[in-house]
């Protein structure tokens, strides 16, 4: 079984004080930093790019895991490699050659994700699986935290685990209960927004997420 991993998403913690944010939920137990890197065209939401991973680089020892939601991936792989991430997610259904996306984020010595939508097929994915070190799989529309979890989704993880011993992570919606579903079926990467820094007690909340642990 693939280690459970929590990567809280700072598209819902306070920007004010960002830097604290990062390092509480790094002393309270989370194994990833989640940046959701919007543009405007790829989802309607503009969110933060390169500078916002530079700026919280020195701040924590975890992976900087980027979640590209952007529309031509291939032409900021470098500034966000350079900025300091570990790990590079784009999406199938953006621009681009998606075997050229993979190979100038290994260029860089990053790993590898690959996301799908939620009306997205996984046969779409399966030819670079191989290629890849994650498959992300939404749970919500890409766009916006503090969303509904899309139940209809949770076969698509299960099939994907069947094809995929890699880390599978799972982004939108999730909450203690909906954590403990995506789980069971294969997923052992929780990436969490709102279920984190909505709450006041960030330890709690990533305890409940693992499973209790
Ligand atoms: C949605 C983002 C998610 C989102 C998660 O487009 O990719 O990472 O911020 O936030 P919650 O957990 O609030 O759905
Ligand atoms: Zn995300």
């Amino acid at each position: 079984m693939n280690k459970i991993l929590i990567a809280p998403s700072i598209l819902s913690a306070d920007f004010s004080k960002l830097g604290e944010e990062v390092r509480a939920v790094e002393r309270s137990g989370a194994d990833w930093i989640h940046v959701d890197v919007m543009d405007g065209h790829f989802v309607p939401n503009i969110t933060m790019g390169p500078l916002v991973v530079k700026s919280i680089r020195p701040v924590t020892k975890l992976p900087i895991d980027v979640h590209l939601m952007i529309k031509e991936p291939e032409r900021y792989i470098e500034s966000f490699a350079k900025a300091g991430a570990d790990i590079i997610t784009f999406h199938i259904e953006s621009e681009g050659e998606p075997k050229e996306i993979i190979r100038l984020i290994k260029y860089f010595k990053k790993h590898v994700g690959v996301s799908i939508k939620p009306n997205t097929d996984i046969k779409l994915i399966a030819p670079i699986l191989k290629m890849v070190d994650m498959v992300l799989v939404m749970t919500v529309e890409p766009g916006f935290g503090g969303q509904g979890f899309i139940a209809d989704c949770l076969p698509k993880i299960e099939e994907v685990r069947k094809i995929f011993s890699k880390d599978i992570e799972v982004d939108g919606g999730i909450n203690e209960s909906f954590a403990k579903d995506v789980i069971a079926k294969g997923a052992n990467v929780i990436v969490a927004g709102t279920s984190i820094f909505g709450t006041k007690d960030y330890k709690d909340a990533i305890k409940n997420l693992r499973g209790g642990n």
